[in-house]
């Protein structure tokens, strides 16, 4: 299969994309506009081709269960902690299995190839995570799913919260999560970082941690992730979540904590809309925004990407797997609708989420990598969400896996 007509990120004029079974067999300039003459290439059209698109944090296990057994009244967190906790007693392993299953194919109707989920470990049956496994397997054609074993209650906090954890590892989670700013005590927090490390050295898991996802600024674990990383030489394979606190935190200690950051090479995800709806709560006005310093993280060369955290469960009503629609929330609340920003922005949901995932050789458009890729709907990344674009075919395993028409408009006059 061609793909003619393709633009690629960072380059000028047009190219032909050459797939041979599973690969990228060549990528070759083309002088002029081409005309499809096989019915089995495709026509870029002279619009974006791209690696696809990633999500690097989802909870698929809490997915589509807003409203089951009540409704979050609040909209806060802790509401939603509430309702999950209500929720949670009522899961079965079929149910977890066609939820994350229909929460993925909204995934994979928008693009996305790679999801990294968050499940939830703190269950002393651990039916989400023997679930969620079964599901990885099953949808090999259609993403590459890597499990996050979540602590949602803590590791120190709850009952056999270590064993659990282990135990997650075991069955075969590929990433160990946290969640120390929920624990009880400062020290829990500490505890639970330096546990969760030791899990994943001694395992070979990556790392992804729930840090600060609070308004407190006192909440200091992400120093704590950061020097442990450090310490272990092992940033490039951990990523700190949310750390919404950081957007609380005065500039005297951000100034020191950036240089800690920037020694460790962890990664970021911020989740720009679950932040903006959750976080704020205890304040009147002036309200703070509650997300982390995105564009000062990327700034300082650190790697950030952008993630939709939620679909339609306790903790956030709305979500259609859409993740460009996140990316130009994320652009808004992050203030990064600067010229230079709008450049290269889809990189927080490509390439920069593609690190945060150790992705590796298995992605990128370059010859002899995977023929995993998309043809969108824009010349580049600025129109790309000035004219909230879609990804209209996404190409897998060297195969269409998704075609997407877009909506037509007919006017009389
Ligand atoms: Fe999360």
């Amino acid at each position: 299969m061609n793909i003619i007509n393709a633009r690629l990120r960072g380059k000028s004029g047009l190219f032909c994309i050459r797939l041979e079974g599973d690969r990228i067999a060549a990528i070759e300039p083309q002088a002029s506009v081409l005309a499809l003459s096989n019915p089995e290439d495709l026509d870029a059209s002279q619009n974006l081709v791209v690696a696809p698109f990633i999500e690097p944090h989802i909870h698929l296990d809490a997915a589509l269960t807003a409203g089951e057994p009540r409704w979050n009244m609040s909209g806060t967190l802790f509401e939603g902690i509430e309702c999950w906790g209500e929720r949670k007693a009522l899961t079965t392993h079929d149910d977890i299995k066609a939820r994350a299953r229909k929460a993925l194919d909204m995934l994979v109707d928008h693009g996305i190839q790679h999801v990294r989920t968050h499940v939830d470990v703190t269950d002393p049956a651990l039916t989400a995570l023997k679930a969620m496994v079964e599901v990885r397997d099953e949808v090999r054609q259609l993403v590459d799913l890597q499990i996050v074993a979540f602590p949602q209650e803590g590791i120190e906090s709850f009952a056999n919260g270590r064993a659990l954890m282990t135990e997650a590892v075991a069955i075969g989670a590929d990433v160990v999560g946290g969640i120390p700013h929920f624990e009880n005590t400062r020290d829990q927090g500490v505890s639970s970082v330096k546990f969760l490390m030791d899990l994943a050295e001694r395992s070979g898991c990556l790392v992804d941690v729930h840090c600060d996802e609070t308004d407190d600024p006192q909440s200091r674990f992400l120093e704590v992730l950061a020097e442990e990383a450090r310490v272990r030489g092992m940033g490039a394979r951990v990523t700190a979540s949310h750390t919404v606190a950081m957007g609380s935190y005065d500039n005297a200690y951000c100034y020191k904590l950036f240089r800690l950051l920037k020694l460790s090479g962890i990664n970021f995800v911020s989740c720009p809309t679950e932040s903006i709806h959750l976080q704020g709560r205890f304040d009147s006005f002036p309200k703070r925004r509650g997300v982390t310093r995105v564009a000062e993280l990327d700034r300082a060369g650190m790697n950030v990407c952008f993630g939709q955290d939620s679909i339609v469960d306790p903790w956030y009503p709305l979500g259609n797997g859409n993740i460009l629609r996140i990316l130009e929330a994320g652009l808004h609340i992050c203030h990064m609708l600067g010229y230079e920003d709008l450049q290269r922005c889809l990189d927080l949901i490509t390439d920069n989420s593609a690190r945060t995932l150790n992705l590796g050789e298995r992605y990128g458009i370059e010859v002899g990598r995977p023929a995993n890729l998309l043809l969108l709907s824009a010349p580049d990344d600025y129109e790309m969400v000035r004219s909230q674009g879609h990804a209209l075919v996404s190409v897998r395993h060297g195969k269409v896996l998704m075609r997407r028409t877009p909506a037509r408009v007919e006017r009389s006059a």
